[in-house]
């Protein structure tokens, strides 16, 4: 690998730090930060680590106005040989340039995101929590720093990386979460934005889960935007069942995010030759193998929550309550193999590990 020059300066004010056995999601955040400009016409320059501050932008930057950003999510743990671990960060960084790609933003050099990424950890590694259920997560953002009101790419930009130690993305935690099928907005459609994991797809999301929140229902199951019949993502993730023995999951299709952990757990399924599909399913289709008796369980997947097991759908006033609203045998197996080769507890046939 490349020897990157990434200058440092050290925080003279070390925070103090949370109790790790009472974190909860994205609220701490560690004493130093990344930053990587980029200019056009010079490229990416000035990789540098400072101490956790807040950052100065102009008001007329971009990205307060046309929201040109992308960002990315993932974590590290600590193992009991006091290893600090990564979980496949080059699949995030990939994903990052392809975001990147789609909303017209320069792509990054992967090895020196990841390079400046392991050299922060290594900075803040006493920020790594050790606790059960706890990791520090790592999030990757770039932002469009130009000032210009004009709806055009930017020619200037930042690409930051934050840590933050958390601990379980929902409240439940691995306990299965109530859902609401949405029936009036829609998450993305194809041709948009939402494989890109980019700020608007979350902005654009957030009047649906405040309905259904107040309803009592955690997140909204999405459905196509074209039909609103076919099934997309659940609230930032992505969701599989398991009907009759068979895993499905919805076939990629433009605006499904493809998640690490939903390529992750079809990996899995595959290792361990439980049959799973990827195809476009209808929430008819779910509500038939419901009513056959054939609907044995349904879980999100991503990298906050990891694997979030679904107790019931709401869908046409029919409550559908899956698996006596129990988390299921297969959602607790996947949980627990995966974050086990997440936190190095068990073995990583998959190589996943960094
Ligand atoms: C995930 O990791 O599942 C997400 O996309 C949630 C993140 C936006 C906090």
């Amino acid at each position: 690998m490349t020897n990157y020059q990434i200058d440092v300066q050290l925080s003279k004010n070390k925070k103090e730090k949370p109790a790790f056995d009472q974190l909860s999601f994205g609220t701490v955040f560690t004493d130093h930060m990344f930053i990587l400009d980029y200019t056009e016409g010079k490229g990416w320059h000035d990789a540098r680590i400072v101490p956790y501050q807040p950052i100065t932008l102009d008001p007329a930057a971009i990205i307060f106005h046309y929201g040109q950003t992308v960002f990315e999510g993932l974590k590290a743990y600590v193992t009991k040989e006091d290893e600090i671990v990564l979980f496949r960060p080059d699949q995030n960084m990939k994903r990052l340039n392809r975001s990147n790609s789609r909303l017209c933003m320069p792509e990054l050099d992967e090895d020196l995101a990841i390079a400046g990424l392991k050299k922060l950890i290594s900075i803040d590694k006493e920020w790594v929590p050790n606790v059960a259920g706890t990791s520090l997560y790592i999030r990757p953002f770039v932002i469009a720093t130009e000032p210009y009101l004009g709806v055009a790419p930017s020619k200037k930009y930042r690409f930051m990386i934050i840590l933050s130690p958390v601990g379980a993305y929902y409240k439940e935690g691995i306990n299965p979460v109530k859902i609401a099928v949405e029936q009036d907005y829609v998450r993305a459609v194809a041709g948009g934005t939402g494989n890109a994991k980019t700020a608007g797809n979350y902005a654009g999301a957030l009047k649906a889960q405040e309905a259904a929140d107040k309803e009592g229902y955690a997140q909204v199951l999405w459905l196509d935007g074209k039909e609103k019949k076919y099934i997309e993502e659940v609230g930032s993730m992505n969701v599989f069942f398991k009907i009759n023995g068979e895993v499905v999951t919805p076939a990629l299709n433009g605006s499904i995010l493809e998640g690490i952990t939903r390529k992750s757990v079809i990996e899995l399924l595959n290792h361990w030759n439980i049959p799973v599909v990827e195809k476009k399913i209808s929430m008819e289709d779910i509500f038939r193998a419901y009513n056959d008796g054939l609907l044995e369980e349904a879980f999100g997947t991503g990298t906050a929550a990891v694997i979030s097991p679904i107790g019931e759908l709401f869908w046409q006033g029919e409550k559908l309550v899956i698996n006596n609203g129990e988390t299921g045998a297969l959602a607790k197996r996947i949980y627990d193999s995966l974050t086990g080769i997440q936190t190095g507890v068990a073995e990583d046939p998959f190589g996943w590990r960094m």
